[in-house]
């Protein structure tokens, strides 16, 4: 069980001014805030972050809109935080997203589906490593 997750708040949610209110149900939702930046990734940084899906149909389109405007990123910890934040944020379209949900409360689509979430522990430490230092976690 892990207890650290790593999140991004996306390009259409920050423009759509839904920070606060994202950000408000992560910490009610009991995760606590170990390191946060508002950062604009490159479409070269944006490519490396989902390098994984490279080989995919949609990864063009995924890097221009991550890398279309600001986003917020964060490490949280909690008990089983990988988990957990996955069920907080909901499935990744939103039209199948369970109630209560952030990307059912604020998900326009499968592409532009507001937030970001580690799949497993070990790509939490490297989504994590590629945004903070040691120095930027407390
Ligand atoms: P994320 O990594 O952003 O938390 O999303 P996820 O695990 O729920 O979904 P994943 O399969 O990792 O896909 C990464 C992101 O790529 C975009 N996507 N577009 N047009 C499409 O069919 C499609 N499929 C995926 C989404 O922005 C998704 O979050
Ligand atoms: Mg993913």
């Amino acid at each position: 069980m892990s207890n650290r997750t790593f999140t991004m708040i996306k390009p259409d949610a920050t423009a759509k001014g839904y920070t606060g209110a994202i950000l408000d149900m992560i910490i009610k939702a009991g995760f606590t805030v170990k390191a946060m930046k508002w950062t604009k990734l490159s479409t070269e940084q944006a490519g490396l972050f989902y390098d994984i899906h490279r080989e995919r149909p949609f990864f063009g389109e995924l890097v221009d809109f991550m890398s279309s405007g600001p986003i917020v990123a964060a490490v949280l910890e909690k008990d089983n935080a990988v988990a957990d934040f996955r069920k907080l944020i909901g499935a990744t379209n939103p039209a199948q997203a369970e109630e209560g949900t952030i990307r059912k409360l604020y998900a326009a689509s499968v592409g532009e589906n507001a937030v970001h979430g580690s799949d497993s522990d070990e790509n939490a430490a490297i989504e994590s490593d590629f945004f903070f230092s040691r120095l930027e976690r407390f």
